[in-house]
């Protein structure tokens, strides 16, 4: 239904936002304002502010801003017709009156639903009585506990073609209408409308606010037509717009601000029991867009869990293809690949959930399966080949509708091939060596290892690494930025260590590949290397080209005293004032975290505005930096490698 402006400005008025938005997070009045802990974001300093007088909550730690209704769709992932609903229901406001048409069509939708609700009963019911004994066997030998059963309403259908007939028109209920909820099968050649379900495992299927909608019956036996039946499309069910155990799911994401999307019913409650609790299942097809988009407003990064088998990859593949043109700023997936022959409900039984957390843990962001996807597709051991792999894999990134986004991946893409084929051929001289044939592509060992994110294959090994050392991929933090250019600059003019190897020797780094780096070149200086290309050497011969590599291209292009060119006596200059800014930076932001710690054990006035005081004094000093990229000439200017 369409909601007049006016009915919505009348609900608005009638509840402060302070006061819906109070009913999930911890307010304090700050002013005009409130603030609080984002719910958006896991943080320890208040960045979530609620204004009554404008009606408006803005949360700086994650952009999001909006309205009472905005609120409740943002954090319980209700629809908008559902948030106004429940505001209606806090305010004590009655809902508008439907049209007759809509009266009619909500009319019947209740009944349907009603309908369905009474079949599940009678599924329940079968289950716990005598017919339901090798149900309930089944059940147990599949370790469905009791408990289980009852949360997710699991039952069984007799062997009957009219037992539930029956029963729900004893209860005066219409065969018409149990022919449209999906219960019977009719049709034409159908002289009486009979059971749909006979002698299965019922697992009833709700819908977003937990009424069931629909049914997934399983055969008990191998030999049964079809595993899965499923309820055909109704009014109610649309299988490509639903989630299995969507309601509970997404009331866990609350908490989790994350939710694992899985392949089978089973799977769903199997891991939800073991304490998963933010699951769903797809239903067991592709993914569709639509289904994403409920994932999506649950979490910013929904888990996707697959077979590690060919076919599940496929299916990851294929979800790829989905997503690729739904992407937008901060909203993405992530791959999980069971290990072979297995599925969540197998491993989670065989392993517990240490199994299952290590696998969402190693979960692949959707750039890494892209490439994997496109190294699947051929093999890349010449020029040529690896040409066509690049033209692939920049074609692929077409389909990324969001702008930024897109832009995004082809850096990211590009930095990867930058350094792709080092690697590729390392590993076929070594093959050559042993007289062996070349490998073929990238079948046979390497197969097992891009699902885990691990190290057999060379350009995947790249990329994990380039996932620990967050600068290279996403430019992060000035922090680290600053630990580039710092290491760059001594590596590009060992003579500035003459004067600054003390200083050099006693900085920290946050980044542990730059810390390495670090030291290496001070080794290096101290074993006699006094030139760049004796220093370079060194560092090769150490196994940190490619780390030296990866840092030239991320280094900043302000970063100009960096470069080969500069002149040694202005990079001096700006080597000790960026040391110095970065030991300050290091100090405040070790300040901030002891600060925000003692902020969580004590909600005081006092500590959340030393928090502000530290942070205001961390963006003068990274202000500061903005007058050291003029220092000495121009400031943008495109670094050249060494
Ligand atoms: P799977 O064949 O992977 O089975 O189907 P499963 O989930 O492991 O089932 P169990 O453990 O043997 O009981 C995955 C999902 O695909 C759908 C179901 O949703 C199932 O959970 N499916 C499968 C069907 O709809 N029909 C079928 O015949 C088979
Ligand atoms: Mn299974």
């Amino acid at each position: 239904m369409r909601f007049s402006p006016s009915f919505l400005d009348d609900l608005r008025q009638r509840l402060p936002v302070s006061e819906v938005v109070g009913r999930r997070v911890k307010l304090k009045r700050q002013g005009r304002e409130y603030a609080g802990l984002s719910p958006f974001n896991a943080e320890k300093t208040p960045s979530f502010f609620v204004n009554d007088h404008k009606g408006f909550y803005h949360c700086f730690s994650s952009g999001k801003h909006g309205d009472v209704f905005k609120f409740l769709m943002e954090v319980e992932g209700v629809s908008f017709p559902e948030a106004v609903e429940r505001i209606a229901e806090m305010a004590g406001v009655p809902m508008p009156k439907d049209t007759p048409e809509e009266a009619r069509r909500h009319e019947a939708r209740a009944s349907l639903l009603e309908i369905m609700d009474m079949a599940a009963r009678f599924y329940e019911g079968e289950l716990q009585g005598r017919a339901g004994a090798a149900a309930r066997a089944y059940l147990a030998g599949r370790a469905l506990s009791p408990q289980t059963q009852t949360t997710f309403r699991i039952g069984y259908a007799p062997n009957s073609r009219t037992a539930l007939r029956e029963r729900l028109r004893a209860q005066g209920v219409a065969v018409a209408d149990m022919v449209e909820a999906g219960l019977l099968v009719s049709g034409d050649d159908v002289s009486e409308p009979f059971d749909r379900f006979r002698d299965r495992i019922m697992f009833p299927i709700e819908d977003a606010r937990g009424r069931v909608i629909a049914f997934g019956g399983r055969a008990m036996t191998a030999d049964a037509p079809a595993k899965y039946l499923n309820s055909p499309e109704t009014p109610l069910f649309h299988k490509g717009a639903t989630l299995f155990n969507h309601h509970r799911a997404r009331a866990a994401a609350q908490t989790t601000r994350s939710v694992v999307a899985v392949e089978g019913y089973v799977d769903a409650i199997a891991l939800a029991s073991a304490g998963v609790a933010h699951v769903v299942s797809n239903l067991g097809t592709a993914l569709t867009s639509e289904q994403m988009e409920l994932l999506w407003k649950m979490a910013p990064e929904p888990i996707l869990c697959f077979d590690g088998d060919k076919a599940g990859r496929r299916a990851g593949f294929r979800a790829i293809e989905t997503a690729l043109p739904l992407l937008a700023p901060g909203r993405s997936l992530r791959f999980a690949f069971l290990p072979e022959g297995q599925d969540p409900d197998d491993l989670v039984r065989a392993e517990g959930r240490g199994a299952i957390d290590a696998v969402l843990v190693a979960a692949a962001p959707l750039v890494d399966v892209l490439w994997a996807r496109e190294l699947d597709a051929g093999p890349t051991d010449t020029p040529e080949r690896a040409a066509a792999f690049e033209t692939r894999i920049r074609e692929a990134l077409n389909a990324i509708r969001d702008e930024t986004v897109r832009r995004h991946y082809q850096t990211a893409v590009a930095s990867r091939l930058s350094q792709f084929g080092r690697p590729v051929f390392a590993e076929r001289r070594s093959y050559g060596a042993r007289g062996g044939p070349a490998p073929r592509g990238r079948r046979g060992g390497p197969e097992r290892s891009w699902r885990n994110g691990a190290q057999a294959q060379p350009a995947l090994a790249a990329s994990a690494d380039l996932k620990k050392s967050p600068t290279v991929v996403a430019g992060v933090g000035r922090l680290q930025a600053r630990e580039v250019a710092l290491a760059l600059a001594v590596a590009n003019h060992p003579t500035l260590l003459d004067e600054l190897a003390e200083m050099f020797a006693e900085l920290e780094f946050s980044s542990r590949d730059l810390d390495k780096l670090r030291r290496a070149i001070l080794d290096s200086y101290a074993h006699g290397a006094h030139d760049r290309d004796a220093m370079r050497a060194d560092l090769a011969a150490a196994g940190l080209d490619a780390l030296v590599d990866r840092a030239q291209g991320a280094l900043l292009s302000s970063e100009w005293w960096v470069s080969v060119d500069a002149d040694p006596a202005d990079a001096a200059v700006a080597w000790r004032h960026a040391s110095a800014l970065h030991i300050k930076v290091r100090a405040l932001h070790r300040e901030l975290r002891a600060a925000e710690q003692e902020f969580g054990r004590d909600f005081t006035d006092d500590n959340f505005r030393r928090i502000v005081e530290i942070q205001r004094q961390l963006s003068t000093a990274e202000g500061s930096e903005a007058s050291i990229d003029g220092f000495g000439g121009a400031s943008g200017r495109v670094v050249r490698p060494m």
